[in-house]
């Protein structure tokens, strides 16, 4: 069963990450990771922490002469950052009084964590609860990535909307009052070569670029007002075979899978797959996506094909061919720089304010790239799952007999 533990803080010496059951015999393209670390540190509306980092992966094991050998695979991220903060994380100099938070910031870790944890200083719980922790998952689906690649499946992700600035997934066209109008399906195809392209060329990972400057003044808005923004982001993987997951068990589901990866991102309040919501106020003969012989000019060629995916490429738990599309709400980022949010003080029960601590304004564009990574590892371990072996050569065979019956 392929898995991976993460450990390390936000302003620590650096990430390490374990990724265990990887098959041997997969070339590691390096630079193919650290593009993806890369985008996670950019996007418009991002804080000061990313000019100090240049994340880059650093193999400490399973990986040799440029190959998996089968062994786990662990890797290091270094913070920067470290250097700035090397008094006040040290492992053993003592935490002086004055220095400890006891004022949670309401929509973080910093209020159930430290109750849990019976701490006396929120640093504690906001070190390892922050997002820097998505920098180690972003290494792990690019290594997914570089593995399905083999079998001709890819990956693409994008935003689609920033604070209600956007588009509406089911038409490809600007949000209106009304988003459920004139739903059919999820239409944008984010591996059409001009979109992707619009994707890579935008600051803020875009689809159409008509609604860059409009957007971007969204976010100029909410950080001259100290305050912050959400949004809606897609990702969507194209060639998995039809089987993947399983209807038999509910923790065998595939949709199950994915949602937990990509719920499980700091942020990510909702999941859906294909028409998601939406698919509540269809009427079955509009939902349902019909199933016709030939190839699908957008999924697996398995020699059937559909010409609607609300489904979004799953049914019954199981890859159904098609393009399987996930699309999940990012809250707003919950620091702020002006003391909007009430709190208190946990040790007098005096009211504060929250603590504004150096944020992001807007993190949508690097939570794409995250939630295009969970997707990846959920593929990458159901791929495993069913055509599972030691090595990339077993699995070839594997998938090739599957794929011939
Ligand atoms: C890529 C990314 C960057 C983030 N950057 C920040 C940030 O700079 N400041 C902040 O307060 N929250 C940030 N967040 C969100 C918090 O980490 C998150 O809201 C918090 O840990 C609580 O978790 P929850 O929202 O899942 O409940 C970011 C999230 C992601 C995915």
């Amino acid at each position: 069963m392929l898995r991976f533990l993460t450990a390390g803080e936000s302003h620590g010496k650096g990430l390490v990450t374990i990724i265990d059951n990887f098959p041997a015999g997969v070339k590691i393209d390096e630079d193919f990771i650290n593009e993806k670390l890369k985008i996670r540190q950019s996007g418009y509306g991002r804080g000061a922490r990313q000019k100090i980092e240049t994340d880059k992966i650093e193999f400490l094991s399973g990986v040799r002469g440029g190959f998996t050998t089968g062994s786990p695979i662990s890797f290091f991220i270094k913070n920067k950052d470290y250097d700035n903060w090397r008094d006040r994380m040290d492992a053993y100099k003592p935490v002086p009084e004055e220095s400890k938070i006891h004022t949670p910031r309401p929509g973080h870790a910093d209020f159930a964590g430290s109750i849990k944890f019976g701490l006396d200083d929120i640093r504690n719980v906001l070190e390892r609860s922050s997002a820097r922790e998505t920098a180690s998952r972003v290494a792990v689906g690019a290594i997914c990535q570089i593995f399905l690649k083999n079998f001709g499946i890819e990956f693409a992700s994008a935003v689609l909307s920033i604070g209600g600035v956007g588009i509406d997934k089911s038409r490809g066209s600007e949000l209106n009052s009304d988003p459920l109008a004139g739903y059919s399906a999820s239409v944008i195809d984010l591996f059409d070569p001009s979109i992707r392209r619009n994707i890579e060329n935008s600051e803020l990972r875009m689809p159409y670029s008509y609604l860059e400057e409009k957007t971007k003044a969204y976010i100029d808005k909410m950080k001259a007002e100290g305050d912050t923004v959400g949004g809606l982001i897609t990702a969507q993987v194209k060639g998995v075979p039809v089987g993947l997951g399983s209807f038999t068990q509910w923790d065998e589901k595939l949709d199950a899978h994915i949602s937990m990866s990509v719920m499980s991102i700091q942020a990510i309040k909702s999941v859906e797959i294909g028409a998601g919501v939406k698919s509540a106020y269809l009427k079955g003969s509009e939902c349902h996506d019909s199933i016709y012989c030939g190839n699908s000019k957008n999924g697996a060629a398995t020699g059937f094909f559909r010409k609607t995916d609300n489904a979004g490429g799953i049914e019954g738990g199981m890859s159904n061919g098609e393009i399987i599309s996930v699309t999940c709400a990012m809250k707003p980022i919950p620091t702020l720089m002006k003391p909007y949010l009430d709190t208190v003080d946990l040790n007098t029960c005096e009211p504060k304010k929250a603590f504004l601590e150096r944020s992001d304004v807007c993190a949508v564009p690097a939570a794409s790239i995250v939630v295009e990574s969970a997707l990846a590892f959920s593929i990458c371990y159901f791929f495993l799952k069913k055509f599972g072996g030691d090595g990339l050569a077993e699995i070839k065979r594997n998938y090739e007999g599957y794929l011939k019956k």
